[in-house]
């Protein structure tokens, strides 16, 4: 669904979920039940979008003020602004007050440990989190072939997150080959 905002972001080389990440996702939601989402990174709502079209009620956070408008505007063009509440802050300053079902983090991807650590006091005992982009566009199995010391570091933070997720005993945790790298997590108490 919303082929068009897809289009729009290609166009625009704006940063959204792919397709096969969608559908491991949208699976997800209706497999688990999912009714209320907080996701991190919300870009032009495309992935909410989606997420709501399914019957979750989603907060979704951003701190970039153009993006965060094209989400607005987005949302209100398809009548989901029930459905959907866009939140404008840096993430890392956001405190939930709710408990959620599923937590997505699509953010920015050095801080993936940051955002698990802050948000998860708010997930449900059986809930999920899920996150994409652990492969990196595929460069992860690449770190030191890559010439560039940012992405190099970067590449870095998200390698060694990929085994704290998978080492944490409170989660059961799984690193799909789907999209670019999703991990799904169960919250086990
Ligand atoms: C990959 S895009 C999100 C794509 C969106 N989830 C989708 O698939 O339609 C990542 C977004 O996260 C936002 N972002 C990055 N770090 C953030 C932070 N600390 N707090 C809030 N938003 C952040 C960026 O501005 C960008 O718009």
């Amino acid at each position: 669904m919303f082929d068009d905002l897809k289009e729009y972001a290609l166009i625009n080389h704006i940063p959204i979920i792919k397709d096969e990440g969608l559908s491991f996702l949208l699976l997800n939601i209706k497999k688990y039940n999912i009714k209320d989402v907080l996701e991190v990174g919300s870009a032009i709502g495309y992935s909410a979008l989606n997420m709501a079209s399914l019957g979750a009620k989603v907060t979704t956070i951003e701190r970039n003020l153009d993006m965060y408008n094209e989400a607005i505007n987005n949302i209100s063009k398809y009548n989901f602004q029930d459905k959907i509440e866009v939140v404008y802050m840096d993430a890392l300053s956001y405190t939930p007050n709710k408990l959620y079902d599923l937590i997505f983090i699509d953010a920015a991807k050095a801080q993936n440990q940051k955002f698990f650590l802050r948000f998860t006091p708010f997930l449900k005992v059986g809930g999920i989190v899920i996150i994409d982009n652990l492969n990196f566009h595929g460069l992860i199995d690449e770190i030191d072939d890559i010439k560039s010391k940012n992405l190099r570091s970067m590449l870095k933070k998200i390698k060694a997150f990929r085994e704290w997720l998978i080492d944490n005993s409170d989660y059961k945790s799984e690193i799909i080959d789907v999209g670019d790298g999703m991990s799904i997590s169960i919250k086990l108490k």
